[in-house]
């Protein structure tokens, strides 16, 4: 039986910043922003949006109403979760109307939430084979105005639906899968802003890769030759070529120039969203599939997880015959054209404006979000949702 992706969906906020624009206020030249770390804009969450109304807008888009009857899991991947003891899932799975006869469960671990959250669905629907699996990746990443890591923030979620029949993606059974205890980035439980050790992160991002792509290979019998691209996480869009490097020889020629433009294309849509953290390997998949017109049916793509603290994965698919008919690349390019720029002073005070944390009442105007699912306020300590076509 075949099991994977059938359906993608995504959402960003609204608002972002120019990084060139970001660059000029922090004094460093526009260059390293744009071709160091090689990000172009930041996705900017309003008040409104936070790790739930970001991935119920993501469902939103790809889910009808036989979806909603089948779907009898959520998993929902995030390091930016609202709450320490309800899941996220829940929430979403209330906001969206889904099946109440379902399991509703948060996962975490940096970026890698929303893998172990795929390779669980595929064991359930294994199991199950009627059964629809929501996979959510959501998260908001902060590090601090003018920290080294804020030219990499960023916020958006995916969302996958997980199936037997996949219409995008069947996924393999090969797979290789690695931890190690390393204090790259954490956020210690009384802190909204993430710690990283940037340049260790970037040294074991590498390792991982390299160490699990040897694995791989030894393991599946495949090489590079057999890949005609490789979707990577990418907290920035520099980090999967910086992986990719010291393995690229070993691909024919013309499979390394594929491996290369693919991977240019698979960084695009991240190139003006920025980290979404769990959501960010998918969001580079979706780019690939979306923005490359002539991929395939029967193209193989790797797709290679880090969630730093760490853990790594790397696991393959096939694309499904007339997979195209099944992305929504029209809805995402309006989606981004539709977004608003804006200054870095806005962008400074929208960052600074967080919920209180000291059990008053706060009432948010979400007239100005124009996502149909926005967090209207906290009352009595508990998060006031809204879905507006609901
Ligand atoms: N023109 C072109 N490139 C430039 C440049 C310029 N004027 N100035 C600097 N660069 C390049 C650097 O050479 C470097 O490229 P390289 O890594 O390929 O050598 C890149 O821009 C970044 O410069 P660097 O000095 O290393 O940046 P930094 O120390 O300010 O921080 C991160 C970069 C990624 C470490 C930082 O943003 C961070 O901590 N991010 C959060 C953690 C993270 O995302 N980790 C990734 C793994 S999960």
């Amino acid at each position: 039986m075949k099991i994977g992706i059938d359906k993608i969906g995504f959402y960003a906020p609204h608002l972002y910043l120019d990084m060139t624009k970001l660059a000029h206020s922090r004094n460093v030249d526009p260059d390293k922003f744009t071709i160091g770390i090689g990000q172009e804009k930041m996705a900017v969450p309003p008040i409104t949006q936070d790790a739930v109304t970001l991935a119920a807008n993501a469902a939103s888009e790809i889910l009808d109403e036989a979806d909603k009857e089948a779907i009898d899991f959520v998993i929902f991947g995030t390091e930016t979760g609202v709450d320490s003891s309800k899941s996220a899932a829940v929430y979403v799975h209330e906001l969206l109307g889904l099946n109440p006869y379902a399991r509703a469960i948060e996962v975490k671990q940096a970026c890698y939430g929303a893998t172990a959250g795929i390779q669980m669905a595929i064991g359930h629907i294994a199991m199950n084979p009627d059964s629809k699996v929501l996979v959510l990746g959501s998260d908001i990443s902060r590090y601090g105005i003018a920290t080294p890591g804020e030219a990499t923030q960023g916020a958006g979620a995916v969302a996958l639906l997980i199936s037997a029949d996949p219409q995008v993606m069947a996924l393999e059974d090969q797979s290789v899968y690695f931890t190690s205890d390393i204090m790259d980035f954490w956020r210690p439980v009384y802190s909204d802003k993430a710690f990283a050790d940037g340049k260790l992160s970037n040294e074991q991002y590498i390792a991982f890769f390299s160490e699990i792509w040897n694995r791989y290979k030894e393991k599946s019998g495949l090489g590079l030759n057999d890949f005609e691209g490789i979707a990577f996480h990418l907290p920035y869009t520099k980090m999967g070529k910086k992986a990719l490097k010291p393995v690229i020889d070993e691909a024919d020629n013309d499979v390394q120039e594929r491996l290369k433009e693919n991977y240019q294309i698979s960084t695009e849509y991240n190139r003006v969203v920025g980290n979404i953290y769990t959501g960010s390997l998918y969001l580079s998949l979706l780019s690939l599939l979306e923005l490359k017109s002539d991929l395939k049916a029967g193209s193989r793509i790797g797709m290679f997880s880090y969630g730093s603290g760490a853990v790594g994965e790397f696991f393959t698919g096939i694309l499904q015959d007339g997979f195209r008919e099944h992305l929504r690349a029209a809805q995402h390019r309006n989606m981004f054209a539709s977004r608003k720029e804006v200054t870095v002073p806005e962008y400074e005070a929208i960052f600074e404006e967080t919920l209180p944390t000291d059990g008053s009442t706060v009432k948010l105007d979400t007239n100005n979000d124009p996502a149909d699912i926005c967090l209207a306020g906290i009352s009595d300590d508990k998060r006031q949702y809204v879905n507006k076509v609901k």
